[in-house]
This record gives structure tokens, C-alpha cells and sequence, in this order.
């Protein structure tokens, strides 16, 4: 069975039951500013829960992609994702607990003939919120559960919602399925890993409000959902959902990709298959990597998969990983339509952690040895290198190390309220012309040189003249020959990744000696003072200089290499803008 033939059985069935069909919504919540994505089916008919009425009545079905952010940590196992389809079905205040039971049941046991015998359940055990759900216990014992089989659990279990942080929720009871191949056990232990979850009627008759309390709604829903890769998993036979249809193709081409076996590889490529998938979908749904809410879920999810790929020996991987993403779910039409911006977007993200990822690597480990990870490394690595927070404390978790999370909060602060300031009152000082344009291009250049060393690995170039005026910059620099169109294109790119990155830039005063000692390079064969100015962009270029730079790199805009030519011999010539 694949995905398509579940929905059909299980949109077939609701139908018979009077239910309509909803429409399958964006993974961007359009009415709840409490969430960053969709996380359940009962998500996008809030509204509805609440009392208004729906134009197709009381009782909705649909099938609704979803987006948990919480378990992107956990991915890696058997049964976790980030994306997932649930197939739910609602009362709008119509049926209520008996009823939605028997109907869990009856799609389970006889249309999808899963045995009842290899079946528990758990209700609400009751506290001061809510009563004990006795209805829901007395309607699984008629369905021939033994009582054994149905345990009582407290709020942390049992009860769930609201979706964001305020709306509906109430207590459930949900439905487990043995996946073992040892015999079923008689009596149901909740925290026995073999019983997996396969579905959730949530009794939806509460609103958390905004003060955390809960409000009695004025009707009594039911949300019932059920994840649509599980209940394939367990359709299909088998013990993990990254085996059914709709993963096999995704790790099928990650073991072509990097010559591995899954088998050997489960984790890594679990989590790369998961995280692309749901990067295509939320990449479809309009959201492009950033820094910020979506995005910067978007870009961990990118990174994280770029980083484990490593761990297969695979590099520029993701827009290949996803192929088989269109193939699986060609029923969204979002995914097809879009399809060529996704892969471009993809793309675009794994050049640009590609040019740091391995030298954020080896600062990790450098930093790792202290074995603490200060607010300011961990800080550095996100600023300098793209290291999403979440990364570098996965990393150090890895090594049994802490990372100051509170500290990396402090810096990250302290670098806003820099670059607030730079933007505000832009300083003015001793070169001829200090207009803004001169001064981005002066930066500019600093990275300019800095690019140049690493693409070129050539650690001896050195400045040999600089000439910069609101136009563009011009850098003369030690070289011996012509620079190959790639080399250019990659020099451009790591310019703009730092760029893009937005490192402070900052100026130290020391004796020329300490500057040379710490590794900054000098201009000209000129006599400094005794004091010199060093102007770092984080590790990435250090040099003695007069200034004036700008505070940030975020303020140069997109920069591009005009020309490249000799100067005389030995010596090349740059020309670039930013634009
Ligand atoms: N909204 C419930 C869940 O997601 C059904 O588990």
C-alpha cells in the first residue's frame, strides 16, 4: 500500500460516515501568530473548534501536512519527523467520545484489518481541570479491549493542546499498536517502546487562554488525527517508518549518492531524508532560509542534513536528495509548480554553509577542548561560520560538553544593539573621501584579500596597492598567474558568505609586533608607529589598518568581481563592486 491508497481507504470510510472533506491547508498558520508552522490537522479549523460554524457542517475530514519543530532533536529514531501527514476527522460539536472510539476502531480493525488483539488504549486518569474519562474507558471495554489493556494517564500524557499557545485542547484517549515481534503482553505499559502510537481522539471541549487558564468551549469537538507514515509502517509490516513508500526513494538515492547501506546508516540517513523532505514542503509554501521564525527552523533543518551527510562522506547533496520528494508526493501541486525554485533554494543554502562548514568544524573541536563552549564561541560559530545555536549544542552534546546557551542569548544581543547603532550613526574619519560607498568598498576589500588567500591557498599574497573610490575598489595583489573563471565565481561567493553572515568587524589598538604575532597582515612596506589599528572580520581576515570600516558586514550589500587582469609581474589586478 502506498500513502495515496491510506488516504483513499480513509477519506472512503469518513465519507460513509457523513463527513466532508477539508482542504489540505498551508504549513503557515494564517490565523494563529502563537505558532510558526501547522503541527496538526486540528490547527487550521481553530475558528471552527471555537464555535463558529463551518459552511460544510459538523462533521470534517482531511489529510494535512504538518510541521513538528519540537522533534527535530529526536529524528533519527524509527518513528520521529519533522514532517509528517495526519489524517484527521472532527466533530464540530456533534458526536463526542462513544461515537469517535467506535469509529477509530472501526476504520482500524476493519477496513485496515489491524488486529484487535495486537491493541491498547489509554484515557484521561482526571485532575482538577478535568474529570476522569470514564465514558471513553467503559466505550473501549464494549470494543472487546481488555482492561489491562487501557491504561489511566495524568495531564503530561493525556491531555493535548493547545496547538500554539493558546486555543483548544482537552483531554484524549489515544490508541497503541504492538510492533514487536514478541508475543503481545497482557497488560499495556505505556513506557514499553513496542507500543507505538497510531492514532489520538482528542476531546476537544477546553480554551487555554492567554493567562493559562482554561475555559469550558461552548460545544464539545473531537479531533481525532493519526500520522499516515505510522499507520503505513505498520500496514506494510514493517518496524520502521523510514521503510514504507513514503520514504524508500528518499533513502534509496541517499545510499546511491554516498555508496552506504542503509542498514548500516539508519540515523544519518534518517535524519537527512527527513529534514530534506520537510525543507521542500516548507520551501513550497513560500519560506526561504533566514535567520529569523520560519527561515531559521528552515536553514536548521537545511544545515543539520548538510552536516550529517558529512558523516556519509555526501557534499552537495540536498537538490538531489530532494528528487524523489516530487515523485512521493506528486498529489501537491505546490511541490511541482515550485519545483525549480526549490531546488535552486536548496542549492543556494549548501553552497553557502559549504564554504564554512569545514573550517566551523575545526573550531569547534579547537573549542571543544576546553570542554566548556563559552556564549562568545558558540556565538562565533553561528556568526562566522552558520552555525545555527541548536548545532554547535548537538555537536558538544555529542562530546559530553555544555554549551552556555545564556551567554550565546548576551552576545547575540550585544551584536544587535551594534549593529543598531552602526546604522544610526554611521562614523566619519581620515581617508580623502570617507563617503559611506568608499567605506563598504574599503571593507570590502579586507575580505577581498582574506578570499583570495583561501581560495587561491596561498597564505604569502600579499597587498600590493589598493585604490578605492565610491565606484568600486581596485586590489593589486602578489599573484603569478590568471585566475580561473571558478576561482573567481568561489572568491565572489565567499565574500558574499561573510557578507551574508553579518560579522562584526572590529578594531584592536597594539604594537605592531603583537600584530604581526597575531597573524594580521601588514599593507604596504610602510613604517607603522607604535601603536597600529587591526581590523578583524571574526577569524576570517585581520589586518593593520587606518580605517574607516564599517561596523557589520551586513551593510555591503551583494559583492561582484568586474575584473581581473594583470597589473605587472606577478602582481594581478581586481576590480569589484558592490551593488
Ligand atoms: N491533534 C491531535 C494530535 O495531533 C489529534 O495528536
Amino acid at each position: 500500500m502506498d500513502r495515496k491508497q491510506l488516504i483513499k481507504k480513509y477519506f472512503d470510510f469518513f465519507k460513509s460516515k457523513s463527513h466532508k472533506e477539508i482542504p489540505n491547508a498551508s504549513l503557515i498558520p494564517e490565523n494563529d501568530p502563537t505558532a510558526l508552522f501547522i503541527s496538526a490537522g486540528m490547527h487550521p479549523i481553530v475558528p471552527y473548534l471555537l464555535g463558529q460554524k463551518h459552511p460544510l457542517g459538523k462533521r470534517l475530514m482531511n489529510v494535512q501536512k504538518c510541521i513538528r519543530t519540537t522533534d527535530i532533536e529526536e529524528v533519527g529514531d524509527i518513528k520521529h519527523h519533522t514532517f509528517f501527514e495526519q489524517l484527521g476527522n472532527w466533530s464540530l460539536g456533534d458526536y463526542f467520545k462513544k461515537e469517535a472510539i467506535e469509529m477509530s476502531f472501526e476504520f482500524l480493525t476493519e477496513i485496515l484489518k489491524i488486529p484487535k488483539e495486537k491493541l491498547s488504549a489509554s484515557v484521561f486518569e482526571g485532575d482538577r481541570d478535568a474529570p476522569k474519562d470514564t465514558e471513553s474507558f467503559k466505550t473501549l471495554i464494549s470494543l472487546g479491549i481488555p482492561k489491562q489493556r487501557i491504561a489511566f494517564l495524568n495531564k503530561e500524557e493525556n491531555w493535548w493542546g493547545p496547538a500554539g499557545k493558546t486555543g483548544p485542547c482537552g483531554p484524549d484517549s489515544e490508541i497503541f499498536y504492538w510492533i514487536s515481534k514478541k508475543p503481545v503482553p497482557k497488560k499495556f505499559n505505556p513506557k514499553d517502546k513496542n507500543w507505538i502510537e497510531l492514532g489520538n481522539n482528542v476531546f476537544l471541549q477546553y480554551n487555554k487562554n492567554a493567562k493559562g487558564n482554561y475555559e469550558q468551549l461552548k460545544q464539545n469537538n473531537v479531533d481525532f488525527g493519526g500520522g499516515s507514515e505510522r499507520m503505513l509502517a505498520i500496514l506494510e509490516g514493517h518496524n520502521d517508518d523510514y521503510l514504507t513508500n513514503s520514504f524508500k526513494l528518499i533513502i534509496k538515492k541517499i545510499e546511491n549518492l554516498s555508496d552506504k547501506k542503509y542498514k548500516e546508516n539508519k540515523r544519518t540517513m534518517r535524519i537527512i531524508a527527513d529534514h530534506i523532505k520537510a525543507s521542500v514542503f516548507i520551501i513550497a509554501n513560500g519560506i526561504t532560509p533566514s535567520n529569523t521564525e520560519q527561515g531559521y527552523v528552515l536553514r536548521r533543518l537545511i544545515r543539520r542534513a548538510i552536516r550529517y551527510g558529512r558523516e556519509i562522506n555526501i557534499k552537495n547533496f540536498t537538490s538531489k536528495v530532494a528528487e524523489p520528494v516530487f515523485k512521493i508526493y506528486d498529489d501537491y501541486s505546490e511541490l511541482e509548480k515550485n519545483k525549480k525554485h526549490i531546488l535552486q533554494e536548496l542549492k543556494e543554502e549548501e553552497e553557502k554553509f559549504n564554504l564554512t562548514l569545514e573550517r566551523g568544524l575545526k573550531v569547534f573541536k579547537k573549542t571543544a577542548k576546553d570542554k566548556k563552549i563559552s556564549g562568545k564561541e558558540s556565538f562565533l560559530l553561528y556568526q562566522s561560520y552558520g552555525f545555527p545555536l541548536e548545532m554547535t549544542i548537538e555537536l558538544a552534546k555529542e562530546k559530553n560538553i555544555k554549551v552556555d546557551e545564556k551567554g550565546f542569548e548576551k552576545e547575540f544581543k550585544k551584536h544587535q544593539e551594534i549593529s543598531r547603532t552602526a546604522t544610526e550613526g554611521r562614523f566619519k574619519s581620515g581617508l580623502a573621501d570617507d563617503s559611506e560607498a568608499t567605506t563598504k568598498l574599503h571593507t570590502a576589500t579586507h575580505l577581498l584579500l582574506a578570499a583570495l588567500k583561501i581560495i587561491l591557498k596561498d597564505n604569502s599574497i600579499i597587498q600590493k596597492g589598493s585604490n578605492i573610490t565610491p565606484e568600486r575598489l581596485r586590489l593589486d595583489f602578489s599573484f603569478p598567474r590568471k585566475l580561473a573563471k571558478e576561482e573567481i565565481k568561489e572568491v565572489e561567493d565567499l565574500v558574499n558568505a561573510q557578507i551574508q553572515q553579518g560579522c562584526e568587524i572590529i578594531r584592536e589598538e597594539m604594537t605592531p609586533k603583537q600584530a604581526k604575532e597575531k597573524g594580521a597582515s601588514g599593507i604596504f612596506d610602510k613604517k607603522y608607529g607604535e601603536k597600529v589599528s587591526v581590523y578583524s572580520v571574526g577569524d576570517f581576515s585581520k589586518e593593520i589598518c587606518t580605517g574607516p570600516h564599517v561596523k557589520n558586514t551586513s551593510e555591503l550589500g551583494y559583492f561582484k568581481i568586474k575584473k581581473e587582469e594583470s597589473s605587472s609581474s606577478s602582481v594581478r589586478r581586481i576590480k569589484a563592486i558592490l551593488e
